[in-house]
């Protein structure tokens, strides 16, 4: 019996993770986000209204799941109060509903600003970053510098530590990259405002999921970015700060090292990134503009343009050994109907027509390989919304076909659309 499921990103983020782990919330109690912050924007789509959640588990438009931000997850206060509020205005109750862990790191204004002032700094050859502050917090935690949502309840305890982080962070900003110092009573008395409200969302979260453990609920941990993102797997140093792969739930919930009883990659048709780093399939060409304007890759966070580029299936493998993947879960593909041919990386060779065969480690290896792709003939019908696999064109089952037989995984679900119905289900997961 299926109790627990992992839904992972396979790529660089934005693979649809949310519209997937909201149609699986339909038969689950609990939905954890366990690691990044509010770099994610996860998008559900129900009757043409759609919703966006940042840091809230993407479970909460089912009033009867319990949503849960796990330890792992950075959280500025501010922001968590606002995003609730939002979804408040579409009639969604949080109460009883929303649990926050006592021991998230707390993302301050100062990790806002350096992330900024970080970004503008390195110019060309910057990060990328969402900006939200998410690489300095995860910073302050392993420098064990950091401040936690249970420390709200002990105010002399919050100001004193408030007040080193603050002169570190002011010292940065005026020396290194010429910034105004940040006033910390403003920010003492800004956090403040949040505190009720959020203390009376904030518990224990790992003793909830241990008795919900314990009782069999159906469990959906909801990952955030993608794979390539992961701290110590990604495409480093183009990466996020959190371990984005299926490690990250036994860091980041307090449950402990459990038996996962399935693991779902989500991957796009495609591929797409937002942000620098490597991206050995990218595409400058109308293809690639094709898939920017039909798969409206605009980020959900930031608002960038998103890079596009192939399906590369070495990178996917590698995605689904890392994560230990059960069954693939392959989104947009409508996004593919126009096309005459598609295309989708099998190996890479090296700009001296080297046959490579290990993913590079250091960023200037990245560089040198030179995509090798196996053609596959295109169907040129709309495949939009389509939700029996029997329906598909022949030539989109060869392509799901392809993909099963050279990752050896198979492919569980098939997302058509952006709306919830718009699935493919070919294997009842819970
Ligand atoms: P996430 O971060 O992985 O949750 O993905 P995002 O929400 O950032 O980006 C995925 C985008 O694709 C969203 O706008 C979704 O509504 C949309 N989407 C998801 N699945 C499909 C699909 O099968 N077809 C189309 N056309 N859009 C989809
Ligand atoms: P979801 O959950 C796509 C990218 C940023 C940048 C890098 C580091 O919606 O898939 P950060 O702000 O985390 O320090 O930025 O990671 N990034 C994402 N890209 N989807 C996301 O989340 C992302 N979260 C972070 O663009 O390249
Ligand atoms: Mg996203």
């Amino acid at each position: 019996m299926i109790n627990n499921i992992a839904i992972v990103g396979m790529q660089w983020g934005d693979e649809g993770k949310g519209k997937i782990v909201d149609l699986l919330s339909k038969k689950s109690n609990y939905i954890v986000r366990y690691q990044g912050g509010n770099n994610a924007g996860h998008t559900i789509v129900i009757d043409k209204k759609k919703t966006i959640l940042h840091l809230i588990p993407s479970g909460i438009l089912h009033d009867k799941t319990i949503c849960i931000i796990g330890d792992g997850v950075v959280v500025s206060p501010e922001f968590l109060i606002e995003e609730i509020k939002n979804i408040n205005k579409s009639n969604i109750s949080i109460k009883n509903r929303l649990f926050l862990s006592h021991n998230c790191t707390i993302i301050l204004p100062y990790h806002i600003f350096i992330d900024r002032a970080r970004e503008k700094f390195q110019g060309k050859s910057s990060i990328g970053t969402t900006e939200k502050g998410i690489g300095p917090a995860y910073e302050d935690q392993v420098a064990r510098r950091g401040l936690r949502i249970g420390d709200l309840k002990y105010p002399n305890y919050f100001s004193k530590k408030l007040k080193e982080i603050s002169i570190y962070y002011n010292s940065q900003l005026i020396n290194l990259y010429n910034q105004e110092a940040i006033d910390y009573n403003f920010i003492l008395e800004n956090i403040l405002k949040y505190k009720k409200q959020i203390l009376e969302i904030t518990t224990d979260t790992s003793s909830i999921l241990i008795n919900a453990k314990k009782k069999n609920k159906k469990i959906i941990f909801e990952g955030a970015q993608g794979s390539l993102l992961d701290i110590h797997h990604g495409t480093y140093p183009y990466v996020t700060s959190s371990n984005t792969t299926v490690s990250g739930i036994f860091s980041g919930t307090g449950l402990g090292p459990f038996k996962l009883d399935y693991v779902l990659g989500i991957t796009k048709a495609y591929s797409t990134r937002v942000g620098s780093g490597p991206f050995p399939t990218e595409l400058f060409n109308d293809i690639g503009n094709h898939f920017f304007k039909k798969g409206n890759e605009i980020g959900s966070t930031t608002g960038r343009r998103r890079r596009t580029g192939w399906i590369d299936l070495v990178l996917l493998s590698q995605s689904i050994q890392i994560n230990s993947v059960n069954g693939l879960c392959l989104t947009k593909i409508d996004i593919l109907d126009e096309l005459e041919e598609i295309k989708v990386c099998i190996g890479y060779q090296s700009i001296d027509n080297k046959k490579i065969t290990n993913i590079p480690c250091s960023i200037c290896d990245w560089e040198k390989l030179v995509p090798i792709y196996k053609t596959l003939s295109g169907w040129k019908s709309s495949t939009l919304g389509i939700n029996k696999f029997q329906h598909l064109p022949e030539e989109a089952k060869n392509f799901v076909y392809f993909i099963e037989k050279f990752t050896k995984i198979s492919i569980d679900i098939i997302s058509t659309g952006p709306d919830r119905n718009h699935t493919i289900i070919l294997r009842n997961i819970f």
